[in-house]
């Protein structure tokens, strides 16, 4: 697929979509969205790729959704533009999302870091939801996620003023998972994607789902979807050959079925 906006590798086990807007600190645009969604929709059906980096350079992961188009829209026109259907689609892909930062990640640059499942960032990252400087609000699931991340009093002190945080911060304050230095982020991203790869892609999958699912349930109603996973994953063939190989005292090689 040709892209203008991204570009998508297919390694083994894994693929990596980069950015490819640094003129602009990767600033999200429609197109930019619309291609990113696209592959990540084609990548959800191809059996062959187990999970997804998603990245940008080392100077911004991206500075936010693309100023200069929304700059002049009406509330209409906004409405009509329907962007957050996109930002929808991605929350439904199956596959583990893993965001290798550096640089910028703010506003909705940092809400689609959120959006993965995992943070990857380098030494120089710096997140923020400055949207309050431009007369807005996060509106890419910045308060929501954010808020679940770190707690109420570090959301709202960074949505509220706008200011940005340390990858060294955003690490002790939960919002990712590691830091590194700038020359190895990627490499790191590369190193876990292929960890998960090797996982049985079934359970990989009800894995992410049902931690997914403790954020908008009941914990009796994410107990239930978890039990149930659980019970599912019986039905699999990958259960059978994990369970022999451990009593076997070898390694399980996954069908995928
Ligand atoms: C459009 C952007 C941009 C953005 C940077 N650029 N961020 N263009 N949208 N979000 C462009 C600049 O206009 C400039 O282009 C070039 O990128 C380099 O940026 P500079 O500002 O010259 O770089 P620097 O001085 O290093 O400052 C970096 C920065 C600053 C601190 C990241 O660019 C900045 O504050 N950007 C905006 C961050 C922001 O407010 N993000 C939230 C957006 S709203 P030219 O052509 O002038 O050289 C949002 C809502 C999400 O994300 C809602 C859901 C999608």
């Amino acid at each position: 697929m040709n892209h203008e906006n991204i570009l998508v590798t297919k390694e083994s086990g894994y693929a990596v979509i980069q950015f490819n807007r640094p003129e602009v600190l990767n600033a999200l645009n429609t197109k930019l969205m619309e291609e990113l969604v696209e592959s990540l929709e084609s990548i959800d059906q191809d059996d062959d790729v187990r999970c997804v980096i998603i990245t940008g350079n080392e100077k911004a992961f991206a500075a936010g959704a693309d100023i200069k188009e929304m700059a002049d829209a009406s509330a209409i026109e906004m409405l009509g533009r329907d962007q957050f259907a996109r930002w929808d689609r991605i929350r439904r892909i199956k596959k583990p999302l893993i965001a290798a930062v550096s640089g910028f990640a703010l506003g909705g640059g940092c809400e689609l870091a959120m959006t993965c499942d995992i943070i990857i960032a380098s030494e120089t990252a710096k997140f923020g939801q400055p949207e309050i400087n431009i007369g807005v609000i996060p509106g890419a699931g910045g308060t929501q996620r954010l808020t679940r991340a770190v707690g109420k009093a570090k959301a709202m002190e960074m949505v509220l003023t706008g200011k940005m945080i340390s990858a060294e911060e955003a690490r002790q304050w939960g919002l990712v998972n590691k830091v590194v230095p700038v020359e190895y982020y990627l490499q790191e991203a590369r190193n876990l994607a292929e960890e998960i790869a090797g996982k049985p892609p079934l359970a990989v999958r009800l894995a992410k789902e049902a931690v997914l699912k403790s954020f908008d349930t009941t914990i009796e109603g994410g107990l239930e979807f978890e039990r149930r996973s659980f019970y599912l994953l019986f039905a699999s063939d990958d259960q059978k050959e994990g369970m022999k190989a451990f009593v076997e005292k070898r390694r399980p090689d996954w069908s995928g079925r």
